[in-house]
């Protein structure tokens, strides 16, 4: 049951809090609201009030995939707690995973500002950071001393630097941040491997199926017992993917995640008058620019590969309709940022709790009869 104080604080968040917020800085904010996240998280009665007001639990949402226990299936995507600071809180407000990064073996102060930009008509925000982060070793410290209570993934990419100017050198840098991992006492689940990021220096691309073949097997030979799932970009043709996919089912690889950023600024989903006023700045486009094609992706990779690859769907979600969509297209589970940036942490409670219902509405009773239904 969705309590009536999520809704209290649904409804407050979104004609109370929001409109202030959004009158600061979005990096600023960013940085004040897991700030803020990590305090409440550090203190068992906050988060045992944040439980109550928001977490939905229920059994037909609880799967075991890969060895690891999933409460239900909505996950922070990466990119929100890139600093590591919400592993204690995210539980608390109703999320059944979370993945902490990009992290990248060296640091990266971020790529130059605006690094983002709120499209509030278009449901989007506009994303340039391009893997800022403090590195792989300043994060494993933090992170080594705390126990989780939800599965805790850790997503890797290439260090942004124009030094890694060759794909060696990137598959090394790389490698180097998933032994560091590896080599650390932090109970960690699972790993995000991405390749998808649209905003870092240099020009190695991992596209390619030779190039990805050759760093997928340096990986196989990490011989990582932990899950890995590559987060996969939306801007390729389906042929591309499909030879993508091809390549990764050859590899210790279990799952993918469709999909990164919208590259294409004339989706149709794209406000004009706002496209029109982010013209001259850099970036990607996450939240509703993203949500046709990586439902397209979902569907093509569940078709071809949903018995070898678990997939993860993730872009434009919103709604428990919209988690429910990408599920029944062959998502085993779904992850979001821009939909609890418009609408706030009661959105992940409501999900779930809608999930339970439109479950029970198809007469399933586990999600799993739900997966891959409408492919
Ligand atoms: C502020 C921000 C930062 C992001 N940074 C990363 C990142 O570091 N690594 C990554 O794999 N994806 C990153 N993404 C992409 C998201 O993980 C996700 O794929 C995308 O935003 C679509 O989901 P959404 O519509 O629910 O936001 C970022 C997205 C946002 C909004």
């Amino acid at each position: 049951m969705i309590t009536i104080a999520s809704s209290f604080t649904s409804f407050t968040y979104q004609n109370i809090l929001k409109p202030l917020l959004f009158q600061v800085d979005p990096e600023t904010v960013h940085e004040l609201m897991t700030d803020l996240g990590e305090f409440c998280g550090s203190y068992e009665p906050v988060r045992s009030v944040f439980s109550h007001t928001y977490a939905f639990i229920h059994p037909s949402l609880t799967q075991k995939l890969h060895g690891i226990q999933f409460m239900n299936p909505v996950g922070l995507a990466a990119g929100f707690d890139y600093r590591a600071q919400l592993t204690q809180i995210l539980p608390a407000i109703g999320f059944g995973f979370g993945t902490i990064g990009t992290i990248t073996r060296s640091s990266y102060a971020g790529n130059p500002k605006p690094r983002l930009g709120r499209l509030p008509k278009s449901k989007s925000l506009l994303v340039n950071k391009g893997f800022k982060n403090a590195g792989a070793e300043v994060v494993i410290k933090k992170l080594t001393q705390l126990k989780f209570h939800y599965p805790v993934g850790i997503s890797i990419g290439r260090t942004n630097s124009r030094l890694l100017a060759t794909q060696k050198q990137s598959i090394a840098d790389i490698l180097k941040a998933f032994f560091l991992f590896e080599a650390s006492h932090i109970k960690h689940a699972y790993y995000e491997l991405n390749i998808s990021c649209p905003n870092l220096l240099g020009n190695v691309t991992f596209y390619p199926d030779k190039n990805l073949h050759e760093l997928l097997r340096e990986i196989d030979q990490l011989k990582i017992k932990r899950p890995i799932f590559i987060k996969m970009p939306i801007s390729e043709t389906d042929r591309e993917t499909q030879k993508m996919l091809e390549v990764i089912v050859e590899h210790r690889i279990q799952g993918v995640i469709f999909g990164n950023l919208q590259k294409n600024r004339q989706d149709h989903s794209v406000n004009k008058h706002e496209a029109a006023l982010v013209n001259n700045l850099k970036g990607h486009l996450s939240g509703k620019p993203t949500w046709v094609r990586s439902n397209e992706l979902i569907r093509l990779a569940y078709k071809n590969y949903g018995k070898k690859l678990t997939i993860i769907g993730c872009g434009g979600i919103f709604s428990a309709e919209d988690a429910y969509t990408k599920i029944k297209l062959g998502a085993s589970l779904v992850q979001l940022i821009t939909g609890m940036v418009y609408q706030g942490p009661a959105l992940i409670g409501q999900i779930n709790g809608g999930l339970a219902k439109l479950l029970q509405q198809d007469g399933l009773r586990h999600i799993s009869e739900a997966v891959g239904v409408e492919n």
